[in-house]
């Protein structure tokens, strides 16, 4: 497989030690200095891109791998007001767009794992769930994606909530997320089920950025020959 990879960064290099490990090759990199070398000439020689960049420059990269037809693997954070857009575009038949907050394989069953005990939680209306995300001093956005989707898997199953709150906003309907940065930890996010009798406690704690880079490379490896908009779900064979 020949890939494009769009952000050199943290992950970009993780990507690429991974990629490489799988027996695949980089064909171009992308970042912030050569950014106007994107297009759909220097994608033509690319089977799939990968693209972990900016919350400002996610969208407009996707939606030019798309208009190149060539499949895209979106990890950035922090720009989901513009992913439906992107997502309309791809299932109009544009290209593959495959976006996922979190591609650790462990995150996606955490999904699962609180989506189970929520609406087990949802019988006895006793539990006020929170989220605790926390994140190394780089990262841009907040709360992490991770964090938002956690919310809405919870909420859809909890009928008091609707939405969530950053911390230290607090609305009694909303499920609370606080966002905390420190050092240089990859991703830690622990649920919390709180009653006035015990509380039930879920974590995952990425012991580096190997997980997601991996699961961004099967993610990559899926897509090829694939139409419209993909996620975990679909590639764990949970939907
Ligand atoms: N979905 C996941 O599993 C997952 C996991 C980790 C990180 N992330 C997200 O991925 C993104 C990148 O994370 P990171 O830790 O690699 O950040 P980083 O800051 O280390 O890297 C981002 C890179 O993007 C480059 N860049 C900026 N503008 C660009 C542009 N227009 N075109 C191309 N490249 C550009 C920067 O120069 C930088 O090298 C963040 O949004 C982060 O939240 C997602």
């Amino acid at each position: 497989m020949k890939i494009a990879l769009i952000g050199y960064g943290k992950m970009g290099h993780e990507i690429e030690a991974i990629a490489l490990e799988r027996g695949h090759t980089i064909e171009l990199i992308i970042d912030h200095n050569n950014s106007d070398q994107l297009n759909e000439k220097s994608l033509a020689n690319v089977d799939v891109a990968i693209e972990f960049t900016t919350p400002e420059s996610a969208f407009e990269n996707v939606m030019t791998c798309l208009r190149a037809n060539t499949p895209v693997v979106s990890g950035t954070t922090g720009w989901l007001q513009k992913l439906d857009e992107a997502k309309a575009f791809a299932n109009a038949g544009n290209g593959a767009l495959f976006n996922a907050s979190n591609y650790s394989i462990g995150v996606n069953i955490f999904f699962i794992a609180n989506k189970i005990l929520a609406s087990y939680l949802n019988k006895t209306n006793n539990y006020k769930p929170s989220i605790c995300e926390i994140h190394h001093t780089q990262k841009k956005d907040a709360p992490s994606g991770t964090a938002i989707t956690l919310a809405k898997i919870i909420e859809n199953e909890l009928s008091n909530y609707n939405g969530w709150s950053l911390l230290p906003e607090i609305d009694e309907q909303k499920i609370p997320i606080e966002a905390i940065r420190e050092g240089s930890v990859p991703g830690t996010h622990i649920v919390t089920y709180s009653s006035a009798e015990d509380e039930i406690t879920f974590t995952h704690k990425a012991k580096s950025r190997k997980g997601f880079a991996l699961g961004a490379v099967l993610a990559a490896e899926y897509s090829i020959g694939k139409k419209g908009f993909l996620t975990m779900d679909s590639l764990l064979g949970i939907d």
